[in-house]
């Protein structure tokens, strides 16, 4: 597995690598597994980079596709089961204009330190006519339900750091929550040409985003 200097800070998912899917699950209620076949479903062509591909959770529905898992994190990756594995991060692409029919890239957005440089790297390896399929957390709209999501995930993620000594990683999770701002606005600024928007779960708090050069 090849590996490259400039990886970024943010990708701290060593510690907690062993537990991560069954937390992603709980935390997500067991919906993620939905919300990464409706993403799935936006696929076109053949070639996919699973971008921040961690242990590989989208395996199942990147199935019949020439797939490339690429993370920043070694240990995420030693659990990760495609065969083309490269460690690497979003922000510098180890990869020729133009490699990718798509690039697939779920529940890692928050945790890229860079998110204008990493835009500008997608849309150059991503082909003309291809897909950019964004899918993440992020906090709900609306004032009210928003402080409900931030007082919930503030209690669970801190609950589950200190059982699993892991408080650093899991508070990490927490304050990424925040790191962005609303889809609706920080994707006005990719640089893509036209988007799609749709937001998903209870009181929105997951958002998928197909994202176009044309
Ligand atoms: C929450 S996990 C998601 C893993 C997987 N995509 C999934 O759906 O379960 C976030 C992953 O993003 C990776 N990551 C963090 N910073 C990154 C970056 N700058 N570029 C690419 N991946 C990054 C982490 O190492 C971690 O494996």
């Amino acid at each position: 597995m090849p590996t490259y200097s400039r990886l970024p800070k943010s990708a701290n998912f060593s510690k907690i690598y062993r537990f991560y899917d069954g937390i992603n699950s709980l935390l997500t209620l067991g919906f993620d597994k939905s919300w990464r076949e409706k993403a799935s479903q936006q696929l076109t062509g053949s070639t996919v980079l699973d971008l921040g591909s961690g242990t590989g959770a989208a395996e199942k529905q990147l199935i019949g596709y020439e797939v490339t898992a690429l993370d920043p994190d070694e240990r995420m990756l030693s659990l990760n089961n495609f065969s083309n594995k490269i460690l690497g991060s979003a922000e510098a692409l180890p990869f020729d204009d133009k490699s990718f029919d798509n690039i697939y890239c779920a529940f890692v957005w928050r945790n890229v330190s860079d998110t204008d440089k990493a835009f500008k790297e997608i849309k150059r390896v991503l082909k003309d006519d291809g897909n950019f399929v964004l899918l993440d957390m992020t906090r709900p709209l609306n004032m009210f339900t928003k402080r409900l999501h931030k007082l919930g995930t503030f209690i669970t993620l801190h609950l589950i750091g200190i059982v699993t000594f892991s408080f650093k990683q899991y508070r990490f999770l927490y304050t990424s929550l925040d790191k962005l701002e609303a889809p609706e606005s920080f994707l006005k600024e990719s640089g893509f040409n036209s988007y799609t928007l749709e937001r998903m779960g209870i009181f929105g708090f997951v958002y998928l985003s197909v994202l176009k050069k044309s």
